[in-house]
């Protein structure tokens, strides 16, 4: 580890588990003080013990509850350097089965809560000249979909549209606001609710023959959210594994 954090305060939302909690981790292991913020008060408690962070129970689809874990972040570290809105739902439904209170749930936690986070976190960081801002958007729906995703889809090509208006806006304040887009993560959502089979067909649609890893993502991000990526704003990391690049189904390169 090179430290490449050391003396940023960064606040990472939906870390409870998963690509969150991998942030996290490697957030701390770059030397950076961190604020875990989660629905989950048990399991985030958890996390954030684990890894050494602090934890913050945020449903990042209301306001005030945003506003309250980026005041713990400064409470806490003196400010606010990075953020990292992680906290997404994936319901899957046909189209014509969803219903508005779906529909609206998807939209408030994975779109409002990007907006709501970056308007919060903006009040801080424009006053040191300085931010990072990172969001978790997806292959799907920016570059592919599959049915029962519909709202899911909209949500997080709408994040990649937030995202190029909120680094437009931010760029006179210091703050690079990017994302990244990952495509199928082994988390422990996927390992305990997904058979052996499932896994297997989804290894054999990447062409690096693996699914991700929470700290695949992280990775992506922490580079995001480093000084090294001062030029870089406006923009997503696609870490698919290259899932999103054949344009047929055999792309092997000697299929038999
Ligand atoms: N796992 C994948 O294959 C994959 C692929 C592409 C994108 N993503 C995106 O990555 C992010 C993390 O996915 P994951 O697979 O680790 O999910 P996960 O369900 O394992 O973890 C998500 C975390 O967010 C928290 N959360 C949910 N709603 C919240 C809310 N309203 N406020 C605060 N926290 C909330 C959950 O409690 C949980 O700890 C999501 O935005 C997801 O859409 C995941």
């Amino acid at each position: 580890m090179t430290k490449r954090l050391e003396k940023k305060s960064a606040l990472v939302i939906g870390a409870a588990r998963g690509i969150g909690a991998g942030i996290v981790a490697r957030f701390i292991a770059e030397g950076a003080q961190v604020v875990l913020a989660d629905t989950e008060l048990a399991a985030g408690q958890a996390t954030a013990q684990r890894l050494g962070a602090s934890f913050i129970e945020t449903n990042i689809a209301h306001a005030r509850d945003v506003d309250a874990a980026v005041a713990h972040t400064v409470e806490q570290f003196g400010g606010l350097d990075i953020l990292v809105q992680n906290a997404g739902i994936y319901p899957w439904t046909l189209i014509e089965d969803i219903d508005l209170e779906e529909w609206d749930r998807v939209m408030a936690v994975n779109l409002r809560g990007t907006f709501l986070a970056a308007r919060s976190a903006l009040a801080v960081m424009k006053q040191k000249n300085y931010g990072r801002m990172v969001f978790t958007s997806s292959i799907t729906g920016p570059r592919v979909t599959s049915p029962g995703h519909g709202h899911y889809s909209a949500s997080k090509a709408g994040i990649n549209g937030f995202i190029k208006a909120a680094a437009l806006e931010f760029a006179s304040y210091g703050i690079t606001v990017n994302g990244v887009e990952p495509g199928n993560v082994l988390t422990e959502a996927i390992t305990e609710h997904r058979s052996q089979a499932f896994i297997k067909g989804m290894e054999d649609s990447i062409p690096l023959g693996r699914l991700g890893t929470p700290a695949d993502i992280a990775n992506a991000v922490l580079f995001l959210s480093s000084d090294e990526a001062s030029y870089i704003t406006g923009t997503t990391i696609i870490v698919d594994g290259g899932q999103t690049l054949p344009e047929g189904k055999d792309f092997r390169i000697r299929p038999e």
